[in-house]
């Protein structure tokens, strides 16, 4: 391997949302263009794990603090991502079902950095790069460039991915005795508000920091929890690259999860198949257009709102809309979204969960994707409804921005708002009915957003790009 990506997620091993999607396919993109590139994470006991080989590479031990942990690092061997997979296990600490929601999710991320790094030492060849996603991982930039014990590879560019600058992993500086030894002078490289910040010392401390859109790069200097300062100040080394999308898993005419496959000539057809499998599962009209929403339900999604953006809309007769959720996340918001199924029964419905397939049949079966997001740093569901020829309505934020064109625009294919609030989002809904009553002009842009391209080549050679800047440094 020529570089590494380290994360806490990867699709299909383990998924929470779009960083396993994006550091899934990513590496398999590098690798069809030449660059050697793998992929090494936690191993989970979870589904996908249990159901799949591995191999051991390598035995050794992490201490953190006083206790020290066996460590095996497994290699998928039934492998066919397109990548080589690696998982780091540490009995007691990351073999869990779950990815994150633990009471000592910093011991268990720190461990897998420190054996990650502690695996990589003994490498005969190195890596030329070292890509680090989300805060997880964000401490081996600085372990790598700092920790006495990593001196033979501080010479490895680091490259910091932000997937989502609102989770930081913040801890305190009594948990310092978990770090490998360092020169003491180099703690501010950690600190952020009074704090070790995993974050922070990744974007200062990597080579260069990228964000999964331009323009929630622009963003994130005047909103990022925080770190507005920090990220301006390390603008000189920061680049937003959008992400793509992985057309091979996200292709409605091979896809094996929906009812019916198609592609742009028979669009009608194949739409309506999956459309009535829906409707037909969730009790609702298939003569209505169908509005869906799926996602985490968390306030960057706008999710609180969603109750009275859906209530709004289905008690306005001239909308006459049906609507189907599929989320989890705030319990209050789950039951709140569930509690609207009796009194709009054969409008509406939720799926309270998480559903990989049913999210493909959603995307193929509805109408219209509702994101009113009030941070996206780049957002996965409006590009894969655009593949199944679902026309997303938005915010115009972050990568919804990058990726969405208003239909009032030339040439635009989508419906954009311009605040997270239930009267912009309800009028949204409200010009998407009036666009499906005009049955020509939305079949038109059903079939015209199918061609649009965001598959990963483009973007993977962009970060290749990146890799040789950093090297030839
Ligand atoms: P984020 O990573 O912020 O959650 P993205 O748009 O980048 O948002 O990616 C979300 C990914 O997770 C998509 O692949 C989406 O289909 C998937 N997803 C989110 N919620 C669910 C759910 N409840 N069931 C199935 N898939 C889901
Ligand atoms: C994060 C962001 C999302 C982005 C995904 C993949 O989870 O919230 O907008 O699409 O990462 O980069």
């Amino acid at each position: 391997m020529n570089s590494i990506h380290m994360s806490a997620e990867c699709y299909p091993v383990a998924k929470v949302g779009g960083l396993a999607d994006v550091v899934g396919a990513l590496p398999k993109y590098q690798n069809k263009l030449g660059k050697k590139t793998g992929v090494v994470m936690p191993f989970y006991d979870n589904k996908f794990t249990q159901q799949n080989s591995f191999r051991t590479d390598h035995n050794s031990q992490v201490d953190l603090g006083d206790t020290s942990y066996d460590v095996e690092v497994l290699q998928l061997t039934n492998n066919d991502l397109g990548y080589p997979l690696y998982t780091v296990k540490i009995p007691g600490l990351l073999d869990r079902e779950n990815v994150y929601g633990y009471e000592d999710d910093t011991e268990r991320f720190v461990a897998f950095q420190k054996a990650t790094l502690n695996w990589i030492l003994q490498f005969e060849k190195k890596p030329e790069i070292v890509h680090c996603h989300d805060y997880h991982v964000g401490l081996i930039p600085f372990m790598m460039s700092k920790a006495h014990k990593y001196e033979s590879l501080k010479n490895i560019p680091t490259i910091l991915t932000i997937h989502n600058a609102q989770y930081q992993g913040q801890f305190s500086f009594e948990k310092l005795h978990y770090f490998p030894a360092y020169d003491l002078s180099h703690s501010g490289l950690l600190e952020w508000d009074q704090h070790i910040n995993p974050l922070a010392a990744a974007v200062k401390s990597s080579w260069a920091v990228t964000t999964v859109s331009p323009s929630y790069l622009i963003e994130l200097r005047s909103a990022a929890n925080g770190l507005e300062w920090l990220l301006d100040n390390e603008k000189g080394k920061s680049i937003g690259i959008l992400n793509g999308i992985d057309t091979d898993v996200w292709n409605p005419a091979t896809d094996p999860m929906i009812s019916k496959n198609f592609n742009g000539r028979n669009i009608v057809s194949g739409k309506r198949n999956n459309k009535n499998y829906l409707c037909d599962k969730f009790k609702l009209d298939p003569n209505k257009p169908l509005f869906a929403f799926i996602g985490r339900l968390v306030g960057e999604k706008g999710a609180e709102l969603l109750p009275d953006i859906f209530k709004k809309t289905l008690e306005n007769k001239s909308t006459d809309a049906s609507i189907l959720v599929l989320g989890s996340g705030d319990p209050a918001i789950e039951e709140a979204l569930r509690s609207l199924n009796t009194a709009h029964k054969g409008n509406y419905n939720t799926f309270i969960g998480y559903d990989e397939q049913l999210s493909h049949i959603i995307y193929a079966g509805a109408d219209f994707l509702v994101m009113p997001s009030r941070v996206e740093p780049c957002g996965l569901n409006q590009m894969y409804s655009l593949r199944y020829g679902t026309i997303p309505i938005v915010r115009s934020i972050g990568g919804l921005k990058d990726t969405i064109t208003d239909i009032q625009e030339e040439n635009g294919f989508g419906i954009c708002h311009e605040h997270t609030t239930i009267e912009d989002a309800t009028q949204a809904i409200e010009r998407a009915c009036e666009l499906y009553h005009n049955q020509t002009r939305f079949k038109k842009i059903r079939k015209q957003i199918m061609q649009i391209d965001h598959s990963w080549d483009s973007a993977a050679s962009n970060y290749i790009e990146l890799y040789q800047k950093l090297i030839e440094k």
